[in-house]
């Protein structure tokens, strides 16, 4: 399974660290540092830190760790083997005859395989004279036979199994095309086509690889859609619907709708910025990958009540990773696809053009919701409003302040008063929410080490232990001589200084991306974080004495039952043993 020493070696050198992550983090230099938002939490202030020297990255936030494998791992969701493979073809290294496990590799690419002659067969169906209807359909949907072919639109036939067959003829067998979610299993265990009867819309990755379909009916009938669920190719808490066209038109702002036929009915009318999620709400990950492309995002989710609900969920995400947030105020029709059927391309661009900023449409549904003509119902919404206010600027709440005093003839004062009170109510829940987040993201990075809440003195010895020699393999020798495998208290630190120390003793890496095949990417996450601790010790040696010394002090008081502490009971017990 393993990879060599010195081809790791090479992979490293030839994707240096900074450079790799740069190309997906925004990362100022630091001294010889470099920091960065992270790409893995939503923060405002960076606490991402990639390190030159040892050529790792290390979250403070979030406790996300590791090497550039590690990195293109948890961002492109690949395998250990995947990531090598990645980096491998993008610095242009040959990989390995052989000897390594790339079996998930084969099976994920068998899945892309078998999506793109899927998607061909079904464009092809919809294109036989017996599927008319099924062209028709789009036809009468507006769409045309350049957007049909752009967006490599299918049928798949009423059948039971007519792609099972097709497939089957092009040497996919059954397990694998159900594992692509194509077929689905029957109770007694026959396959059957899970697409039949539907018009088939390809979900294309970044990379233009069809990960997966949505299948709509042609008629009113239920479920409307039937999307490929999770496969080894596809995550769909992931995937943003054409983002493969989008992004190279998204520097002044994607648009994003909540149906597949809506961005395709906007990419036809010159709207190529529009995407959907995948028939999801949105995700923090959807966020994520639009927030690599634009800072500006105009919603433009249905004109009904499950599409506002969805406005405030995405503004919510949105602003946490410092997007801004412009909304379209969809009247006349249910939907951006229905909004320009009937009223045109121009008039959309126009509806665009006059989004409200997201303070200006959280105004306005306040407003929609009250009758002002009644002093009880105005007074309700001024409220509402101040409170809207209260999360603004001190700027943008004058100015929006005027307005509502304009419209309400309630005194600008009372106005700005009432939202200064409610911005220190806010200010109070915010800061006991990063208070509750921190400590969230604290046990997240515990996770992995779950004894060191219980021997916290112990784990933290421990782990300084294991960062100087990390730093400074040198004094492995000297921790040795002191210190048992049997000193270690936490099982995990136990396992880590095992691994450590053996890899010092023969003469191994200590790289990393070496250590990678012995440890899983949790491990050598955690191991990122002790790195990063150990180069900031001035004194290694007389840390480790005085950790050592800690943690045989720690152990000694575990092994030492409390006796002050024990019950009659416990007692007897002990000195009858
Ligand atoms: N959706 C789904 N399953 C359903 C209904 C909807 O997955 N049963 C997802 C699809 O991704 C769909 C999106 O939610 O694209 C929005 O739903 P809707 O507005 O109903 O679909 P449209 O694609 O706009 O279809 P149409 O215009 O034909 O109504
Ligand atoms: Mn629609």
């Amino acid at each position: 399974m393993a990879f060599t020493d010195a081809f790791l070696e090479e992979l490293r050198a030839k994707n240096e660290i900074s450079e790799v992550i740069g190309s997906y983090v925004n990362l100022k230099k630091a001294g010889r540092l470099y920091k960065g938002l992270c790409p893995f939490h939503g923060e405002k202030t960076p606490s991402f830190t990639v390190y030159p020297d040892t050529q790792s990255f290390y979250c403070f936030g979030c406790g996300v760790g590791g090497d550039v494998i590690g990195f293109i791992r948890k961002a492109e969701n690949l395998d250990y083997t995947e990531a090598i493979k990645l980096l491998a073809d993008r610095s242009g290294i040959a990989m390995p005859e052989s000897g390594y496990d790339d079996s998930m590799l084969k099976r994920r690419n068998r899945i892309y395989e078998m999506n793109k002659e899927a998607a061909r067969f079904f464009f092809n169906q919809l294109i036989d004279e017996k599927n008319r209807h099924a062209l028709q359909y789009y036809f009468d949907r507006g769409y045309t036979f350049e957007t049909i072919k752009h967006f490599g639109l299918g049928y798949a036939p009423d059948s039971w199994d007519a792609l099972k067959k097709h497939l089957n003829e092009l040497r996919f067998s059954n397990e694998e095309l159900y594992e692509a979610n194509l077929l689905k299993k029957s109770a007694k265990g026959g396959y059957y086509d899970n697409f039949r009867g539907r018009v088939m819309v390809p979900i294309i990755d970044l990379r233009g690889r069809v990960v997966a379909f949505g299948g709509r009916v042609l008629d009113d009938s239920k479920p409307k859609y039937i999307n490929t669920s999770d496969t080894l190719a596809y995550k769909k808490t992931h995937q943003i619907f054409a983002m493969n066209f989008a992004k190279s038109h998204a520097e002044n702002g994607l648009i994003l709708c909540e149906g597949y036929m809506d961005v395709i009915a906007l990419h036809q009318a010159g709207f190529e910025n529009a995407v959907a999620s995948c028939g999801t709400a949105l995700t923090p990950e959807q966020v994520r990958v639009i927030a690599k492309y634009t800072d500006t995002v105009i919603l433009s989710q249905d004109a009904d009540e499950a599409g506002r609900k969805a406005v405030d969920k995405s503004i919510a995400l949105f602003s946490d990773v410092g997007i801004k947030v412009r909304v379209l105020n969809i009247q006349g029709a249910k939907d951006p696809d229905e909004f320009i059927q009937k009223f045109g391309a121009d008039r959309f661009k126009a509806l665009i053009e006059g989004a409200e900023t997201d303070t200006e449409y959280k105004l306005l549904l306040a407003k929609q919701k009250y009758d002002l003509s009644s002093p009880a119902q105005l007074a309700d919404y001024v409220g509402e409003a101040a409170r809207i206010l209260s999360e603004l600027s001190p700027v943008k709440r004058d100015i929006y302040a005027s307005e509502i005093a304009e419209q309400t003839k309630v005194s600008k004062q009372a106005i700005l008063s009432e939202s200064k009170r409610y911005a220190g109510k806010v200010g109070r829940t915010k800061r006991r929410e990063i208070n509750r987040s921190a400590m969230q993201m604290q046990s997240e990075k515990d996770k992995i080490n779950p004894e060191k809440r219980r021997y916290k003195a112990a784990a933290l010895a421990e782990e300084r232990i294991i960062a100087v020699l990390l730093c400074h393999p040198d004094l492995c020798a000297a921790a040795q001589a002191a210190l048992g495998d049997d000193d270690f208290v936490t099982a995990f630190n136990k396992h880590i200084y095992a691994v450590v120390t053996r890899r010092i003793q023969a003469g191994e890496s200590l790289q990393l991306s070496s250590l990678g095949q012995e440890l899983t990417m949790e491990e050598v996450g955690a191991l990122a974080g002790l790195e990063a601790m150990g180069k900031t010790l001035s004194n290694p040696q007389q840390e480790l004495r005085e950790s050592i010394a800690t943690l045989k002090e720690e152990k000694r008081k575990l092994l030492k039952p409390d006796l002050a502490a024990m019950s009659d009971e416990e007692f007897r017990k002990l000195f009858e043993n």
